[in-house]
Order: C-alpha cells, then structure tokens, then sequence
C-alpha cells in the first residue's frame, strides 16, 4: 500500500517533452523560484497519474489553480471549488465550505483531484466522503496532502496524517484500490525545508534580494541535486517524506 516513489525533484529530470506537454510556463509563472521546486515535485507525480485524470474533473481547494491547463489536457471539464477564507486569489467556479456537505450532485465527476488541502480541513472525513459522494462509479480522488511542512494557512492548518490515518479516511468512505505514495525521503525534505526557511530571509529590496539570491543559490541547486540520491541510503525514507500523494477508486 505505501510504497516508494522513485520520483526525484530535479527539474533536469523531466523532459522538455513532459514539461511543454504540461503546460510548465503557467506552472511555473504561478510562482516564484522556490515554489518551483515544490510544483516541480507535484508535476512529477501529477504526469504517473495523468491516466486517471479524465472527464469532468473537481480540484476541491483548487486555489489559484495551477494545474488547470495540465488538467484540461486529459479531462474534458474544470470545477475549482474553494472558499470565501481563503487568503490565495482563488480561481474557483463554485464556493463552498469543504468540512461539509457540498452542493454537488451525485455522481457527477470522474476525477476529484484534491492537492495540499486536506491538512486545512477540520473535519477531513466530511471531504472524503463527499468526495466519494459526488464520484460516478470507477471513479479516481488524487489526493496530496503534507507529512511535514510548516504550518501554513494558519489558523486553518489543523493535522498531519500518516498513511494509516489515510487508509482508515477512505475505507470509511467506501473507496478501493487505496494507493499511498510517498513524495520523498529525509534528505528531500530537509533540503526543501532549507530552501523555503532561507527563502524567507531574502529581503524584498531588489539589490538585497538578488545578492541573497545569488548567494542561495547554489546551495538550493546543489541540495536538491544531491538530496534524492541520498534519499536512497534511507531504507525507511517514506517515514521522513514531505508529504503523501494519494489515488483512491470509487467502486
Ligand atoms: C495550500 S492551498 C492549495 C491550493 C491548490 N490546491 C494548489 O495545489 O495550489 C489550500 C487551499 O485549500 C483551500 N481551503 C482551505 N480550507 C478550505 C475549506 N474549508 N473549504 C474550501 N477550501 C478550503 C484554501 O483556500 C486554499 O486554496
């Protein structure tokens, strides 16, 4: 059930092929260079699971979403849904609380994507099972969500969940075919964990922020060169992972 990815972060290791076919200018313009690495971690992934991303797909928690026109490369139609607290520049075209039922058919979509939301949830099972609810039968959830990362979106961060707290969400709901998937291992995680603790220290002043910069740089590039080959030393590596990416099927 959990098993080990074999993806690595580097964006020298995505073609130019899977990057142009995914869109990656509106990726990465939806951020700044640090970001890039984190969206370049979730692209990786996102492109193993494109397959099941089909028909009218639902990104609950879309946000600004980023990876609509990745999504409407495979499905046939974008539903964002977000909510009013939100502190992105949301680009949902449905708002509605999701710690609670959703005002959405049932049956309707083929895919519900959800990325970096449900640790935001205070009541998590609520999503899952509406997520099952409005899925047609043999439909995917994709799911990812941060094993460990800073709070964010505070006071609206609420949990970490483990692959065992995971497994229990969506056996309640109904859901087969669970598939757990590890994003990356210690080293990864430190490194990225560096790269946005040292981000935070480059000032908004344009000369400060380029010398930092300049200075950072490196060792961003380096780190996250070297970090998934380490990664591999760590036989336990999914214990220390950032995060989980998650597919589940509606039987
Ligand atoms: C970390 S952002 C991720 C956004 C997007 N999925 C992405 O990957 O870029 C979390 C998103 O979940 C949304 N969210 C948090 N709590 C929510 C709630 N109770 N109902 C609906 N959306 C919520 C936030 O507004 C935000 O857009």
């Amino acid at each position: 059930m959990l098993s080990h990815s074999q993806s690595s972060y580097s964006l020298e290791e995505i073609s130019s092929e899977d990057l142009g076919a995914v869109g990656f200018e509106r990726i990465s313009s939806a951020n700044d260079s640090l970001p890039l690495y984190k969206k370049t971690i979730w692209l990786k992934i996102l492109l193993k699971y494109r397959d099941l991303l089909q028909g009218h797909l639902y990104d609950l928690g879309c946000g600004e979403s980023p990876y609509k026109d990745y999504f409407l490369q495979q499905a046939e139609q974008y539903i964002g849904v977000d909510w009013q607290g939100s502190p992105h520049k949301t680009q949902e075209t449905l708002l509605a609380d999701l710690n609670e039922n959703l005002p959405i058919g049932d049956n309707v979509a083929d895919t519900v994507v959800s990325l970096s939301v449900l640790e935001h949830l205070y009541n998590p099972q609520s999503m899952v099972d509406e997520a099952f609810r409005i899925l047609n039968s043999n439909g995917h959830l994709v799911m990812q969500m941060p094993w460990q990362w800073t709070i964010h979106e505070a006071p609206h961060d609420y949990s970490r969940y483990t692959p065992f707290a995971l497994t229990r969400f969506l056996e309640n709901a109904g859901f087969v075919d669970i598939h757990i998937e590890a994003q990356a291992g210690f080293f990864t995680t430190m490194i990225l964990k560096w790269n946005y603790f040292t981000a935070r220290f480059v000032s908004k002043n344009k000369i400060h922020h380029k010398f930092f910069k300049l200075c950072l740089l490196p060792f961003w590039y380096f780190g996250q060169k070297l970090a998934p080959h380490l990664d591999k030393l760590d036989k336990n590596w999914s214990a220390e992972t950032i995060g989980f990416f998650v597919t589940a099927r509606k039987p």
